[in-house]
């Protein structure tokens, strides 16, 4: 038995699409909130099944979480007990890792479960470790078996946690956040140079100020977090998702009529607006929303993945369902997970023509696409299999859509809202 989702192609998208909270951000918010000394609420909370696992393993820690209505959480982090983290949960998200950093920070002391996540390649957590470790903690891994199944575990400890200066190799959101958190207790100042400038980040920063932390330089390459020896509880709302919203932008372009993306922030889009522009779509942006009119033609364009403020990594698998509608050659290049390309052998099973050689994938359009059975190898692949069922002839079955539901809240019901005709089913 397995649930899927279906979508009969070809009917136009009409009408307004809200954005839900950033869920990048919000899974780093929530383990943040247990550096608090009181209530925390999170306003604006995607109802996704990463907050899910993430609560589960806030009850695990003995934190109350209040959901208080649709989009609102109090976290309680008083009568919080630190315990070795090997809850299933804990493998279910990647995010799960930023108990890492919060527990270190809050106990000096932390054992965990490796984190789980969409399988993009290789994705190493060597920089968080090093930061950890500059920051004067030891790490060790060791392997346990539990009921006939081996588990990976990291325990990360420290007499004190000393500010110091942290230089990333690479740019990585994750490592950033979770020094930030290891270090909003630690003595004295840390410096953490080459930062990655996320707007998540930034909005991790802003809770932990206003909690009491003393962080500045969120937004550039170098943060600086003075350790503070209290934390208290705030009230929080988190930003709008950039990639939810150019996801359904993406989508307008390739299968809306007339379509109204709400609650952005256009400016953390402006590396996939100017390429859609140069595309040659048809759109009015403006300060917090962004008009999609269908039916222009759509020309070849190379685009090239980059940290933020360049091209999202988790918008090119949409953007590449979008490609195959435009005339020519397209290449897309992944600079971040040189094999973020699953989606692409999904697409071809529904008639898409795209050669991958990784790095690059090159795309040939337009071509018509064919509603078939295929599968969400991840999140975002998930939303590129959506897109292409919205314009694919006959119905597209997507598996595995248990993906989808880890990042987008309500995909399939934001969609029929506008005039899509898709639905879930449970199948043998
Ligand atoms: N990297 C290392 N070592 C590290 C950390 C990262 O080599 O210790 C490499 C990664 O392998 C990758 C690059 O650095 O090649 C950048 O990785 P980063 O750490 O920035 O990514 P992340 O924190 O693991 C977050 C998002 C991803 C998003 C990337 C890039 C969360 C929970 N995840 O991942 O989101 O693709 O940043 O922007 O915030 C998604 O939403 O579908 C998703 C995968």
């Amino acid at each position: 038995m397995e649930e899927v989702i279906r979508i009969e192609g070809g009917r136009k998208l009409n009408g307004t699409v809200r954005v839900s909270g950033a869920k990048n951000a919000t899974v780093a918010l929530i383990p943040a909130a247990i550096l608090a000394n009181g209530p925390v609420t999170i306003v604006g909370v995607p109802n996704i099944s990463d907050v899910k696992a993430l609560t589960t393993i806030l009850n695990e820690l003995n934190v109350q979480v209040i959901e208080k209505a649709e989009d609102h959480l109090i976290i309680e982090p008083r009568g919080m007990q630190n315990k070795v983290l090997d809850h299933e949960a804990v493998s279910k998200l990647r995010a799960s890792y930023y108990f890492m950093g919060a527990l270190l920070g809050k106990y000096k002391y932390v054992k965990i479960r490796m984190a789980g996540g969409c399988y993009l390649g290789p994705r190493p957590i060597d920089l968080h470790l090093k930061g950890f470790e500059a920051l004067g903690a030891t790490v060790e891994y060791n392997e346990e078996t539990k009921n006939g199944e081996t588990y990976g575990y990291y325990t990360i400890q420290a007499n004190e946690l000393v500010g110091t200066k942290i230089f990333l190799d690479i740019a990585s959101v994750g490592a950033t956040i979770n020094i930030l958190m290891a270090a909003v207790y630690a003595k004295g100042r840390t410096i953490i140079e080459n930062a990655a400038k996320e707007p998540e980040i930034i909005d991790v920063v802003t809770l932990l100020n206003k909690m009491g932390a003393k962080i500045r330089g969120a937004g550039t390459n170098v943060i600086t977090i003075d350790g503070v020896t209290r934390l208290n509880g705030c009230f929080h709302e988190i930003i709008p998702d950039r990639i939810e919203a150019g996801t359904f932008i993406v989508m307008a372009a390739a299968a809306a009529e007339h379509m109204v993306v709400e609650n952005i922030i256009p400016q953390h889009l402006e590396s996939l607006l100017s390429k859609l522009q140069e595309m040659g779509v048809d759109m009015d942006i403006e300060v917090d929303k962004v008009t999609i009119r269908g039916g222009n033609k759509l020309h070849a364009i190379d685009v090239t993945t980059n940290p933020y403020p360049g091209l999202a990594t988790d918008l090119q698998q949409p953007l590449t369902t979008l490609l195959t509608q435009a005339e020519g050659t397209s290449s897309v290049t992944e600079k971040i997970y040189r094999a973020r390309f699953k989606h692409c052998f999904e697409l071809e099973k529904m008639g898409a023509k795209i050669q991958v050689n990784e790095p690059r994938a090159q795309i040939v359009g337009p071509t018509k696409l064919r509603g078939t059975h295929v599968t969400a190898t991840d999140l975002r692949c998930g939303a590129s299999l959506v897109i292409a069922g919205l314009i694919g002839e006959g119905i597209t079955t997507i598996h595995e859509i248990y993906h989808i539901d880890r990042g987008y809240d309500n995909l399939d019901g934001k969609l029929e809202a506008m005039g899509a005709k898709i639905w879930r089913e449970v199948i043998d």
